[in-house]
Order: structure tokens, then sequence, then C-alpha cells
């Protein structure tokens, strides 16, 4: 039987390069696309030699075109840290807007399912909690953050649109915090930031006086989820995160611990917008994916410490992506 062929936008990112592992685990054909602004070949260079794996350097945000069949498409492109979007706003907004239209067209074209990655994010500083798929959310659209959480709300509403209006197979995953291999240390994300201040004899920034919480989910737990949405018929909006919460406090205390560094914690003033709380609902997707996240923290954190520790010194004292000039028009 021919193999399946799936596209994956983003696919050199930290997500994007973890599910072309995973599909072409499952005897997928997978194409890969990425335009490399926040991502890294580096991240995929181990899947080059495999027959079943090719890759595009391209700006989803303008046409997009792949030979062939394409039974699906996981649109995965998008900066997704706060220092990211704030430093390319414009191509954050385009990326889940033009983007997303594109490869809406794209899939309508070849009659392929696509799932959207969204985000926590869409619910804002939320005023319920902990999150469900039914809270509409409690954004600053002209806020810093606004450019990634309104894009990706956008795109929500124009992937339902097509859903509604032209029938077509469309799947939405709303990404809590998410964590693993192959993050980048200076991402400006609280869990590769901790564990880089541990790795370079920094202390801990927390911000504000760190009772805000975030809940973490294993990347493995993540692409799990992703799959069996994938595969599911339920075309609304989906929660996959861990629904253990942690104060940023806490976490900084179990960074010390699992590092033993001698460093301490210290106090910065919070940034704006910064959301008090983050915990996701996953009674949805427990009932209609049978899904659970499994793997426990103090596990994935073991396993995301010793890649950070595996990285050159470069990569530990890099102190932002260098590719964002090229793009910035
Ligand atoms: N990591 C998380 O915890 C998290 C949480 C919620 C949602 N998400 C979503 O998951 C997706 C992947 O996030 P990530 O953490 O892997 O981020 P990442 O920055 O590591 O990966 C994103 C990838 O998309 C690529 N990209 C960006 N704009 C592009 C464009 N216009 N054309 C082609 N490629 C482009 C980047 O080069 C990068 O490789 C994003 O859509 C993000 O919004 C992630």
């Amino acid at each position: 039987m021919a193999k399946k062929t799936i596209l994956i936008t983003g696919a050199a990112g930290f997500i994007g390069s973890h599910l072309c592992e995973r599909f072409l685990g499952e005897e997928f054909r997978v194409v890969g696309m990425d335009n490399l602004i926040t991502g890294d070949l580096k991240n995929i260079e181990h899947l080059f030699k495999h027959a079943d794996f090719e890759f595009y350097e391209h700006d989803v945000s303008t046409f997009v075109h792949v030979p062939g069949n394409l039974d699906y498409i996981l649109h995965f492109a998008s900066p997704a840290s706060p220092i990211d979007y704030l430093k390319i706003p414009i191509q954050t907004l385009k990326v889940s807007s033009l983007g997303t239209h594109n490869l809406l067209g794209l899939a309508r074209a070849k009659n392929s399912r696509i799932l959207v990655a969204s985000t926590s994010e869409v619910y804002g500083d939320p005023l319920v909690h902990p999150q469900t798929e039914e809270y509409f959310g409690n954004v600053n659209p002209i806020g810093p953050r606004g450019v990634y959480d309104e894009a990706k709300r956008f795109q929500e509403a124009i992937t339902m649109a097509y859903h509604t209006f032209h029938g077509l197979e469309t799947r939405i995953v709303r990404i809590f915090n998410t964590y693993g291999p192959k993050m980048r240390l200076n991402d400006g994300r609280v869990l590769p930031a901790f564990i880089g201040q541990a790795l370079r004899g920094e202390d801990l920034t927390v911000f504000g006086e760190g009772q805000q919480t975030r809940s973490f989910c294993y990347i493995d737990d993540l692409v799990d989820g992703i799959y069996k949405l994938l595969f599911s018929d339920y075309a609304k909006p989906v929660n996959i995160g861990n629904n253990e919460e942690i104060t940023i406090k806490e976490f900084a205390e179990e960074i010390i611990e699992l590092t033993g560094t001698n460093q301490k914690i210290v106090y910065k003033s919070l940034p704006q917008d910064d959301p008090m709380q983050r915990k996701p609902d996953i009674t949805k997707a427990q009932e209609v994916l049978g899904w659970n996240p499994k793997i426990k923290r103090s596990e994935g954190l073991k396993i995301t410490y010793e890649y950070f520790k595996s990285l050159t010194k470069d990569d530990l004292y890099k102190k932002e992506h260098n590719t964002f000039e090229k793009y910035i028009r």
C-alpha cells in the first residue's frame, strides 16, 4: 500500500521536528517546510538521510506549492516564544493569518485533512480557571502579546470557516506550555531560561513574586495528543497540555534541585500582560481522544536537562536568534 504523505510546516522548529520524527516512525512520507526564521536545520539534519523525508525552505506566508498527493497537513509554522514574536510581530501576524489561509487553500486543492497549531494564548490572561475550550478568553488586542494571540484567534476563525463553508476536514489543537529536547536555550521561555541560567552559573530570574502558575507538558505527550486528534473526527478546538500546575517560584526551586546549582532566585518586575494563571482543562482530550499526559515532570525535566547539558558553549551563551534581519521588511 502506498504511504500516506503529510506536510509539516515549522518542521525545523521545536515541536515540528518532533512531529517529523513521529510521522516518519509511523511510516508516513513527510514533507517538511520551514523558512528557518526561528527554527534550525540542526533539529532535522538527522532526517535528511531518510528516503521518506524531504524538505522545502519556504515562507508559508507566501503562496505554498507542494507537488503530488497530500493526505494531511500540520500547520506548525509560527514564532512561539514572546522574545521572538515581540521582535518579529508582522511576520507573526502573517504566518497565522496569510500562512493559514494559504495552507487551507492547499488543503482544499489537495483534498487533505489539515490540523492547525493554536495555543493557550487564545485565552489571554484568563478569568476562568482552569481553561475549558468553551472559554472565549481575555486578550488585549493591542498589547505586546496581541500579535501572537490575535493571529492565533484569527487562525482558528478561518480554519472553522473553511470547515463550515467548504466542508474541509480541519482540526485545531490548543497547545499549552510544552517542553523537551530541541527547545532553544535562549528563547525566553521560563524553562530553558532557568536551566540556561543554572548551567551558566547565574541566579534564576523570577518575574513578579513568582506566584503566577504554569503547567508544563512533555513533548512526547503533546505529539501523542496531536496524533490522536488528527485521526479523530472532532473538528472543534481541543486543549492539549499537562494539568499539573506549579508556581514559577516552586518551579525555580525544582530547577535548582535538578541542576544542583548553588545560585539563588532573584526577583524582577512582571512584564506587561503576563498571564497569572495557566492550566488546561483536559476533559475534552480525555473524553474525545482518550488522551492523558503520561510523563511526569521529574522525568521530562531530567531528559531535557541532559539535552541542554549536551549543547556547546556557543549555544549556552548565544543571546538571540540571528536570522531575523533578512526577514524584516
Ligand atoms: N512550544 C509551545 O509550548 C507552544 C505552545 C502553544 C502553541 N505552540 C505552537 O506550536 C507551533 C510550533 O512552536 P515551537 O515551539 O515549535 O516554535 P519554534 O519557533 O521552535 O518553531 C516554529 C517554526 O516555524 C518556522 N516558521 C515561522 N514562520 C514561518 C513562515 N512564515 N514560514 C515557514 N516557517 C516558519 C520557524 O522557522 C520555526 O522552525 C507554533 O505554531 C506555536 O504557536 C507552541
